[in-house]
């Protein structure tokens, strides 16, 4: 698939999600297959320039890490323009600009969602960027404010004038948060807006059949997963394959999960030092010890994790004390096994917890 001047090997992508697609993540993901373009968590541009511990932290990349996007945002487009202009010089492969987050502390400053309201403004930023960098730049959108000013194809529709490469929409209005089903009508709505770019269609696709439906029913040339590769780093591989050959891969066993867990440790590790990169996979744990059956042993324990040796203490006695939910051949016996994913717009579940990622809950005002 071709994004701008990039060409991509998947037409999956991973989304943005602030506090987990860090590098350590991606490299994990990465190495299971599937996924190609990658974008960091939202890095504020003027404290990317101001050479803030932060932000250079959320732009650490390396090169096992690519093709790589970086999430800008802000309102001041000559800060917007050299933050871009930075990140292509340090060889980041495309620069996407966010328009959908709805928090007030981005919203109150001209960014996030708030661009959404302001076409003719958003346009001239975009254009103030894409003159001055090679890159491809994309924007990420929800749908519009609220389901009064659905305004993404209109917006789409400014910024593929000046010249944007992509545009990522989250089928959600801003009002909504993370609440009820995405609309595939409101992103196909995007996708006639501007046949002449790729359109990537996002939110709640957690499964096959999710993936399936988005690319289906809104036309989009490609679909981009957050929350659901958290509850299963395997999704854009499994996705691919069953894309390609209509087959589903098994879920992957109890001890390629682990190894899998250990990857994404050392990755951690690697990036943190020991201490902090321990403390940290104390909030990775949980998301795969989900599918891993009967676990609260494992999570009570790693709340004290300091160290790699001190991890593999805890997974040897794991493994003890999970063997009492196993059958002879080793297998969870059946009333133990995790229920499958779903997702809210393929069966109807649509508000009920997934609950590894917390999304911000109540009205979007108040977060
Ligand atoms: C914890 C969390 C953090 C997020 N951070 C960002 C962000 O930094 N930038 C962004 O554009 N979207 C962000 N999002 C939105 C996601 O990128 C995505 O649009 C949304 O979660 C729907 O997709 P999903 O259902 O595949 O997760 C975030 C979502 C969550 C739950």
């Amino acid at each position: 698939m071709q994004l701008g001047s990039l060409t991509l090997k998947s037409n999956l992508f991973l989304s943005p999600l602030a506090g987990y697609t860090n590098l350590p993540f991606r490299l994990t993901v990465r190495e299971l297959g599937g996924l190609d373009l990658a974008t960091t968590d939202l890095v504020n541009a003027r404290s990317l320039l101001e050479g803030s511990r932060v932000a250079k932290k959320l732009v650490a990349t390396c090169p096992e890490d690519s093709p790589l996007a970086v999430q800008l945002f802000g309102a001041v487009p000559e800060e917007m323009r050299d933050a871009a202009l930075l990140l292509e010089e340090m060889g980041i492969h495309s620069i996407d600009i966010n328009m959908g987050c709805p928090v007030d502390k981005v919203t109150r400053t001209g960014s996030g969602s708030t661009m959404m309201r302001r076409i003719d403004e958003t346009a001239e930023l975009v254009a103030t960027i894409v003159q001055a960098v090679k890159v491809p730049v994309t924007a990420k959108m929800r749908l519009g404010w609220d389901s009064h000013n659905l305004t993404a194809p209109e917006l789409a529709r400014a910024l593929v004038d000046v010249g944007i490469s992509g545009v990522f929409v989250h089928g959600r209005t801003r009002k909504q948060g993370f609440s009820g089903r995405v609309n595939l009508d409101g992103i196909r709505a995007v996708v006639q807006a501007i046949p002449e770019i790729p359109v990537i269609g996002n939110g709640d696709v957690t499964t096959l059949d999710a993936a399936k439906r988005m690319f289906d029913e809104t036309g989009c040339a490609g679909v981009s997963m957050g929350r659901g590769a958290f509850y299963n780093p395997w999704l854009f591989c499994h996705v691919a394959h069953f894309l390609k050959t209509g087959e589903r891969l098994p879920e992957p066993g109890f001890e390629e999960r682990i190894a899998v867990m250990y990857r994404h440790l050392d990755y951690m590790i690697a990036f943190h030092g020991e201490e902090l990169g321990c403390r940290f996979f104390r909030k990775v744990v949980p998301w795969y010890a989900k599918r891993l059956g009967p676990s609260n042993y494992l999570k009570r324990q790693i709340f004290s994790l300091k160290s790699r040796l001190a991890f593999d203490a805890m997974i040897a006695s794991y493994r003890e004390w999970r063997l009492q939910f196993l059958d002879e051949e080793g297998e969870l016996l059946p009333r133990y096994r995790p229920a499958p994913l779903y997702s809210s717009f393929m069966d109807g579940k649509a508000g009920e917890k997934q609950d590894a990622i917390p999304v911000p809950k109540g009205p979007v005002d108040l977060w």
